[in-house]
């Protein structure tokens, strides 16, 4: 709007047709702010989560912005030798992680320290990443890019390596008006639009707790809900499956290789936490943990429950009475396993608008 009206004639003496010029520019202008406004892709925002972090009204998403955004998340042009997309460590039909991947393979051959992370539900989200390093959402794809064993590229070279393609220039300037170069931060912007869509709230267990017509669990199921309410919501708490806080839940007792949230904020009583993960789709998300160490969901259990090593950062909620872990006896664990099933989104992995 502002572009239009310093393009206005401004003709002294002749403000009655001034005026109607400006009506009929602003008429028009309005008209095309409809037709963009039909362009917007509408995230969906479950009723059973809270409000989002992420502002969507600093970068709406438009279908535009969504399908380049989705482009640059396929293309290794991004990494230094055009080897490695975002696409390749996370992977849509799983939920967006490496499946059969214990730490991530990237650029080279190469592995990194750690088990990749779903993309999903991030405009929930405050911080990324096992230790929280990074703090906006917009920002994550720098960190991947510029991660020498994933994609080892400087982003001002990504940016050059755009402006010289035969078809980005033209595709950020339909995403984003008046764009005649690629920038870096519209780049960023595109593939946060990309990412904003992947939301997923649409398994069993939704349905189930927002009442829709066929949210059905079988009495096994609701009695291991229960269960997972008493003895795992207080981390993996709300719909998100997340407190979002930053715990050591007695994976290892030495975490020399990796120090997790104490790489961040470099504080004593950070070392060998990691982010609670959220669990949704976690039947698909194998391996598990940080350090990608635990196979399979049985396991995962045996862990809590008989597995569970001491060290000075141990979650006091896994040490309690002095007896390690989190007491389950065989039926609590089969109906944990039914429930964490029902937490798998068919709808999202099976997402024609988030494939390559
Ligand atoms: C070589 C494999 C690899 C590549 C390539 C890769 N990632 Fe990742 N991604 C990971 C790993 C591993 C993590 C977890 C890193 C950590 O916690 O330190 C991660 C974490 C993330 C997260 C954090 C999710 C959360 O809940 O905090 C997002 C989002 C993400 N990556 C998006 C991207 C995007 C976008 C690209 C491309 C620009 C990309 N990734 C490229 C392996 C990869
Ligand atoms: C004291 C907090 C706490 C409690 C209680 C807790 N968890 Fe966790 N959980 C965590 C943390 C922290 C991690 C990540 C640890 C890491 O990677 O080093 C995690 C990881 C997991 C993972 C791996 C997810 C992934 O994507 O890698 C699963 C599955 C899991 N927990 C299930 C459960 C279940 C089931 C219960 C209840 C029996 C439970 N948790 C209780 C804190 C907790």
């Amino acid at each position: 709007m502002q572009s239009i009206l310093k393009k206005l004639p401004v003709h002294s003496g002749n403000t009655a047709i001034s005026m109607a010029v400006l009506f009929v520019l602003l008429l028009s202008s309005c008209k095309k702010d409809d037709t963009d406004d039909a362009q917007q892709y509408k995230v969906f925002l479950p009723s059973n989560f809270p409000a989002p972090t992420y502002d969507l009204t600093q970068n709406p998403v438009t279908k535009a912005g969504f399908e380049l955004g989705r482009k640059l998340f396929y293309d290794p042009i991004l990494s230094r030798d055009s080897t490695i997309a975002c696409g390749d460590c996370h992977i849509s039909f799983s939920a967006f992680i490496h499946p059969d991947h214990t730490t991530s393979h990237g650029i080279d051959g190469l592995f990194g320290r750690r088990n990749a992370l779903p993309v999903q539900n991030l405009i929930w989200q405050s911080s990324y990443f096992w230790d929280g390093g990074v703090g906006q959402m917009d920002l994550i794809p720098l960190n991947a890019i510029t991660n020498a064993v994933e994609m080892d590229e400087d982003p001002v070279r990504v940016v050059a390596k755009l402006n010289r393609h035969p078809q980005y220039p033209a595709l950020f300037k339909a995403a984003f008006a008046g764009q005649d170069t690629v920038s870096g931060t519209k780049m960023l912007q595109a593939l946060s639009q990309f990412m904003a869509m992947l939301v997923s709230a649409n398994s069993r267990y939704d349905h189930y707790v927002r009442h829709e017509p066929d949210g059905i669990l079988s009495a096994l199921e609701i009695n291991g809900l229960d269960v997972f309410q008493q003895k795992c919501a207080s981390c993996h708490a709300t719909d998100l499956f997340t407190d979002m806080r930053y715990r050591n839940n007695g994976i290892l007792s030495d975490f020399t290789l990796d120090q997790g949230r104490h790489e961040v904020s470099t504080l004593p009583e950070d070392i060998g936490k990691f982010r609670v993960p959220s669990l949704r789709n976690v039947a698909i998300t194998g391996p598990y943990m940080h350090n990608g160490k635990i196979k399979t969901l049985e396991s995962v259990l045996e862990h809590y429950a008989s597995g569970v090593k001491d060290s000075p950062t141990l979650d006091p909620l896994l040490k309690q009475n002095g007896q390690l872990g989190i007491p389950l006896t065989t039926e609590e664990k089969q109906a944990l396993l039914v429930f964490l099933q029902t937490l798998t989104d068919q709808t999202f992995i099976q997402d024609e608008r988030f494939r390559q």
